[in-house]
């Protein structure tokens, strides 16, 4: 059986940078608050005209020419999004749509933060049996437009930003290199510690003025609760990579994890045990762009040199399910 290898990556961001400094003239918060709870610096918020779709299809244009490939070219679309730019139908048919496509396939993954590594092991799956050939992943979030940009939201507010990361995925039957594992959990125990209550078909009627008076359109979060799990399960889950594969921390090249807090991610560093130089963090350029922030991470990383072939890449993430997950990959 073949394994799963990244041919390309790419992304792309909005124009538009937010500094906390610009948050502060919205609502009670500071540079200072923002720095030292999160390391976030800036994010990049969408303008007019642009759509979660609109940021997946340049993130994937980008990785397709770095791939030297065509759209034409993919059998497959695998997109991730916790923010769709409409209930239905999902991101990927628009997407599909925006690259000239027909008839491929093209599936929505809803599991926030770990979106994309949800996505990885689904598009791997089909890649080893042969379903699927040659596959667009993309992670792709706007979150800016769903933001409560005053006072009331400022703990969730300042945290999100906007952008899509891509990759293309095919077989290779080099046994060295590919996916090695993926490892993915969830606890519905904690959906509402980090969730958007409606408008949702829970609700009878589903959206209401009333609904909208009390923000439950609003990603509301428990956030102790989050830092609290997400510390723990992230190290976890890389353990269980290592462990899957009879390899150990010191053997990982490059651990990019979910960027949803810089504190978390040190947290994680430390638990397993990492040197600086093993780990990957931008979040300070992006803040947390959900299931796009390990696909913008990865590509900057790679630009930067920090992988070759045949390291050890690690991925893992946590968020809103809760859901977590890990990855192994020879890359
Ligand atoms: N600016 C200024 N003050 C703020 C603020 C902001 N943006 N947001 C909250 N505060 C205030 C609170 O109102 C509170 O004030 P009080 O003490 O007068 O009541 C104070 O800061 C401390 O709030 P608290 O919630 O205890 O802060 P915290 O230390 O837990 O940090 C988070 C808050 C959100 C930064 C932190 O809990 C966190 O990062 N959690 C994980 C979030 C996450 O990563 N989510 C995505 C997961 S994928």
């Amino acid at each position: 059986m073949p394994r799963t290898e990244f041919i390309a990556t790419g992304f792309h961001v909005p124009e538009r940078i937010v500094t906390n400094d610009d948050l502060s003239h919205m609502m009670d918060t500071s540079d200072e608050w923002i720095s030292q709870r999160s390391g976030i610096k800036t994010r990049h918020w969408v303008s007019d005209g642009e759509t979660g779709v609109s940021l997946a299809r340049d993130a994937a244009l980008h990785a397709l020419s770095l791939a030297g490939m065509q759209p034409d070219a993919l059998d497959c679309i695998v997109y991730c999004t916790c923010t769709p730019d409409h209930f239905e139908p999902g991101n990927g048919v628009f997407l599909q749509r925006e690259l000239g496509l027909t008839d491929i396939p093209a599936i929505d993954v809803r599991n926030q933060c770990s979106g994309f590594i949800y996505g990885l092991s689904v598009a791997d799956a089909w890649i080893r049996t042969g379903q699927y050939q040659r596959v667009l992943l993309v992670g792709a979030e706007v979150h800016s437009r769903g933001l409560d940009k005053t006072t009331r939201g400022r703990d969730t507010a300042v945290l999100f930003g906007d952008g899509a990361g891509a990759a293309i995925l095919g077989p290779t039957d080099d046994p060295r290199r590919g996916v090695l594992s993926t490892h993915l959990y969830a606890d519905g125990r904690h959906a509402e510690k980090l969730w958007v209550d409606g408008p949702g078909l829970a609700h009878d009627p589903y959206v209401s003025e009333e609904m909208l008076r009390q923000g439950k359109h609003r990603a509301v979060m428990e956030g102790k609760e989050v830092f609290k799990y997400a510390s723990v399960l992230m190290p976890q889950s890389v353990a269980t990579a290592l462990e899957a594969s009879g390899l150990t921390p010191g053997e990982i090249k490059l651990l990019v994890p979910h960027q949803a807090n810089l504190r978390i991610i040190e947290m994680v560093q430390r638990a397993i045990g990492l040197r600086d130089d093993q780990v990957y963090a931008n979040i300070h350029k992006y803040g947390n762009t959900t299931a796009a922030s390990i696909p913008i991470a990865l590509h900057e990383a790679l630009c930067a040199g920090r992988l070759s072939r045949g390291d050890l890449l690690v991925l893992t993430a946590f968020g809103s399910g809760f859901t977590w997950a890990s990855a192994a990959i020879r890359w």
